[in-house]
């Protein structure tokens, strides 16, 4: 089976995108599985069940998450009912919302689990430890675990690709959203990424409005970032392909669409 993931998605040019080319990444690759980081998606914070629902009804089967969760409030008027919304499962306990979910596709389940790094990051529960315990948790049901893993610090997210190395199929990293070149498969078996890079405005910074960024760079004064409204764009992603019977990687391919890399179909 052929898994497909698309990073994270920032504001309205980023959902664009997403409309625009997952039909076409569709029709090309034939993904059995799409899985998208939607923790930017509202004007580059949060989410909101509209936009949830709009990427489920694009062609994905699962959303991911990461530090920005609670950004936009609407989050807590349906993270409850979400079936298909994944957050950072190493929240403390009592947390809104589930870190872990199963998405059944005709015979197969597939696990999706996403955690939060903390170098650099908010300290939350060991990211290690709560993987451990929700890999048991999920080879229980299914060989087939996607671990997206939104950290800022590539050592952190390399560790943990060599920590679940042979006990899941994938472990990409989110977050930076810059697309590193590192895509391999460990010698166990998981596919692994230090980060597949973001989905939105192509000229911006991070997929903020340059500008702002830059003056906050030279004056180090608090500057609130927007997403641009306008220009050109990038979709990032990757398309990992999977053993069924196993649950591990045979190989994960770098996808990623811009002015400089169209799309050829
Ligand atoms: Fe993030």
């Amino acid at each position: 089976m052929k898994l497909l993931f698309i990073g994270d998605v920032v504001g309205s040019p980023g959902r664009d995108m997403v409309q625009e080319y997952l039909p076409k990444l569709k029709e090309k690759y034939r993904p059995h599985i799409t899985v998208i980081n939607g923790e930017n998606a509202a004007g580059g914070r949060g989410i909101t069940e509209k936009i949830y629902r709009s990427f489920l009804q694009w062609g994905a089967q699962a959303v991911t998450m990461g530090n920005h969760i609670w950004d936009n409030r609407d989050i807590f008027n349906f993270i409850d009912e979400a079936k298909y919304l994944v957050r950072p499962a190493n929240f403390p306990e009592g947390t809104p919302g589930e870190g872990i979910k199963f998405i059944k596709l005709n015979q197969q389940e597939i696990a999706v689990i996403n955690l939060q790094a903390r170098t650099f990051m908010p300290d939350l529960d060991c990211p290690f430890k709560k993987a451990e315990e929700l890999v048991l948790e999920a080879q229980k049901r299914t060989p087939i675990i996607f671990v997206d893993f939104h950290g800022e610090a590539t050592s952190e997210k390399q560790a943990m690709g060599w920590y679940l190395d042979g006990k899941v199929t994938a472990v990409v990293g989110t977050h930076t959203h810059v697309q590193t070149a590192d895509n391999r498969v460990l010698p166990e078996g998981t596919a692994y990424i230090s980060d597949v890079g973001m989905t939105g405005p192509y000229d911006g910074i991070l997929g903020m409005e340059r500008g702002a960024v830059i003056h906050r760079f030279l004056t180090s004064l608090p500057v609130r970032f927007e997403v641009p409204k306008e220009g050109r764009t990038l979709l990032s992603a990757v398309l990992i392909d999977i053993d069924d019977k196993t649950g591990m990687a045979k190989k994960i391919d770098r996808i990623l669409i811009n002015e400089d890399h169209p799309l050829y179909t």
